[in-house]
């Protein structure tokens, strides 16, 4: 039996950590988080999260910090890494030795992967990791496994496309490796340049098939999550021109697909998504936004032996 308990004092680096259990155990946590965000709390006041972002970010770090805020606890950090003493030839383990002083707990993104590990092994407190360079987004798997519960009612049983940058989309690393531990189908839908990261493919136990072509596996699709090429880790600027309009979905290919499709992106979406797909119902992309904020108020107030 999963207990609240077991999270307590724990890092958040990689959905590799996880079992059905605990997945299960974090969602139900999260969804008694939806009436608390509404109300506001005191359950973490006293507490400070800091945010060490050393990559850009809008949704990651924001609804960490809207999730401390809602639970009644504090935020600090910093979102220009060139702004703080990394510009100065700090290490990473030293800047993490230093802020936990400040904190306890710490949310941080890096454009390395093996970051959050560095950082989780240098700190006496927890760390949860909001990116770690095209390696794994923990939370935003959580996050995206709560929106398709809500919107579909289960997970079990959907056939599922993850759609886009296949190799370097850490949020498709993370949200295959939690979907390992449902009943669930999977299209790997990418050009053939950006295939599933080998290291995430080999271990993929459910029914999955790889293609480069959306328009035929559409039909079959519960739910298309969509995804940003990502640009900044191309080393060749005339790849990424290549391969960045490689898939654009719009309301034909949208209304080509099951009526109750639903459309997630883990967003910022450039211009795989166009615009006029949002006021359809099928879209749930913005709507998915606002499950972060349930799923980090659960994580931070686990971690840190509050519940
Ligand atoms: C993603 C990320 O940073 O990996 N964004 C997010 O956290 N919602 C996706 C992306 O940048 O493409």
């Amino acid at each position: 039996m999963v207990k609240a308990s077991d999270f307590k004092g724990k890092d958040v680096l990689s959905m590799r950590d996880y079992g059905r259990e605990e997945i299960d155990f974090l969602l139900d946590k999260a969804t008694e988080m939806v009436p608390v965000a509404e109300k506001g709390s005191t359950l973490l006041r006293g507490k400070i999260l800091a945010t060490l972002f050393f990559e850009p970010s809008t949704r990651t770090r924001l609804s960490f910090e809207s999730a401390m805020l809602r639970l009644g606890g504090s935020v600090t950090g910093f979102s220009d890494p060139s702004a703080s003493s990394v510009k100065k030839g700090e290490t990473l383990e030293d800047t993490i030795k230093t802020v936990e002083n400040y904190c306890d707990v710490i949310a941080m993104r890096h454009p390395e992967e093996d970051a959050a590990r560095r950082a989780a092994a240098a700190a006496k407190i927890p760390v949860l990791n909001g990116g770690s360079g095209s390696g794994e987004h923990p939370t935003q798997a959580l996050l995206d496994l709560h929106t398709m519960k809500y919107a579909k009612g289960k997970i079990d049983g959907l056939t599922i496309g993850l759609c886009g940058d296949l190799l370097y989309g850490r949020t498709t690393h993370s949200l295959a490796l939690a979907l390992n531990h449902f009943d669930v189908e999977l299209y790997l839908i990418s050009p053939k340049e950006l295939t599933m990261k080998p290291d995430i493919l080999k271990d993929l136990k459910m029914k999955h098939t790889a293609t480069t072509d959306l328009k035929k596996v559409l039909p079959k699709l519960d739910v298309l999550y969509d995804t940003r090429i990502q640009k900044e880790r191309f080393a060749d600027p005339v790849q990424y021109e290549k391969l960045k309009d490689a898939y654009i979905i719009d309301p034909k290919l949208v209304k080509s697909g099951k009526q109750d499709l639903v459309v997630m992106h883990p967003l910022p979406r450039v211009n795989e998504i166009t615009t006029d797909v949002d006021a359809m119902p099928n879209a749930w992309y913005f709507r998915q936004v606002r499950h972060g904020v349930y799923v980090r108020m659960a994580l931070l107030a686990l971690v840190l032996g509050a519940l």
